[in-house]
């Protein structure tokens, strides 16, 4: 008797288990017919009692009832389970498989040169100021020296917020800002958003420049060719031929244009360069008396230099790219190559 109830006890512990670890249905399925079918173990046992004494035969044959409708609720539950949950087969790696990459994000290719402009400009000695993108006339143009008769106060080249607000048409803004703020040494340079009612294959609304301002006594056109020669060999490479045009810009006198030997035809004249063999990168010229006066510096004691570029067209010329609005596009796959 003993012995028997021990089994019927063992037997249910060990169905248990291997209901435990079957991994799918069809297991789950053969253990039911091995333990419940009508040759299973407990089928067996329930015919075996009648080898028990008489008395016993009512207790254990209640308990092996007991088990029977346990393991059968055990089954039917395994079953569900297994049948609802991927079986283990599913969750094996196929090492051989290639993996999942994860795509990864990249500045854009303006914030790229940007950043590479400065960082040449800072280890000559310039800092980094910013300011607004909405500005008053009085900083864009008047202050710059810009009479309210010159061209680019038209209303075709400027977004007026109203007569007196507009969006900045340029970074110089910025050079009286900070004039207004320091006392010469000055040594900064401006990076930031312009805006211009334009638009072509060269043109965008919305653009970058880099604006550089140094004031201090006995500063020379020699300081501006000199920051400017090393820069465009630190930007592009240290064999770029490059030349300074004179030109007119209302808030420097001198006022001159970087140009670099075109980086596609070599000089040789081609569309990119307008076939004059050369490619106008930056502007630049001493700071304009008119100018130090509108900030209070004194003129007999100061000289200035400045210099404004437009980060896309640098772009354009490094990575050979004939159409600006590429930048602004936001498709991945031109994005992605930078
Ligand atoms: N502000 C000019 C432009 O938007 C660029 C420029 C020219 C900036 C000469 C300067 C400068 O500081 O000295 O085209």
């Amino acid at each position: 008797m003993e012995k028997v109830e021990k089994t019927i006890e063992q037997i249910y512990e060990e169905a248990f288990k291997e209901i435990k670890f079957a991994t799918d249905s069809e297991s789950i399925k053969a253990l039911s017919i091995r333990y419940l079918g009508r040759k299973g173990i407990i089928t067996n046992f329930l015919r075996n009692i009648s080898n028990l004494p008489p008395e016993k035969r009512p207790e254990v044959g209640k308990r092996v009832n007991e088990v029977k409708k346990s393991l059968d609720k055990a089954f039917k539950h395994a079953l569900k389970r297994l049948e609802t949950k991927p079986s283990q087969k599913d969750y094996r790696i196929d090492v051989s498989l290639p993996g999942r990459t994860i795509q990864q994000g990249s500045l854009h290719p303006i914030t790229q040169i940007t950043w590479q402009i400065c960082e040449i400009l800072e280890k000559i000695g310039f800092d980094i100021a910013e300011g607004p993108e909405v500005e008053t006339d009085h900083y864009n143009f008047e202050a710059l020296n810009i009479p309210k008769n010159h061209p680019a106060r038209d209303m075709q080249d400027t977004f007026y917020i109203s007569d007196n607000i507009v969006l900045r048409t340029h970074t110089s803004s910025i050079q009286v800002r900070i004039m207004e703020k320091l006392t010469p040494p000055v040594r900064v340079i401006a990076p930031g958003k312009v805006y211009r009612c334009d638009s072509d294959l060269t043109h965008t609304p919305m653009f970058h420049q880099v604006e550089g301002l140094m004031v201090d006594e006995g500063i020379s056109f020699g300081d501006l060719k000199g920051i400017l020669t090393t820069f465009i060999h630190h930007m592009f490479d240290e064999k770029t031929t490059l030349r300074f045009r004179p030109s007119f810009f209302p808030f420097t006198e001198p006022s001159a244009e970087v140009d670099i030997l075109c980086v596609m035809c070599r000089g040789k004249g081609c569309r990119v360069c307008s076939h004059t063999g050369w490619l106008e990168v930056i502007g630049a010229g001493m700071v304009h008396p008119a100018v130090f006066e509108n900030v209070g510096y004194d003129t007999t004691r100061y000289t200035g230099l400045a210099f404004g570029m437009g980060v896309e067209r640098i772009a354009m010329l490094k990575y050979g790219i004939d159409d600006i609005r590429k930048f602004f596009e936001n498709d991945s796959r031109f994005l992605r190559q930078f």
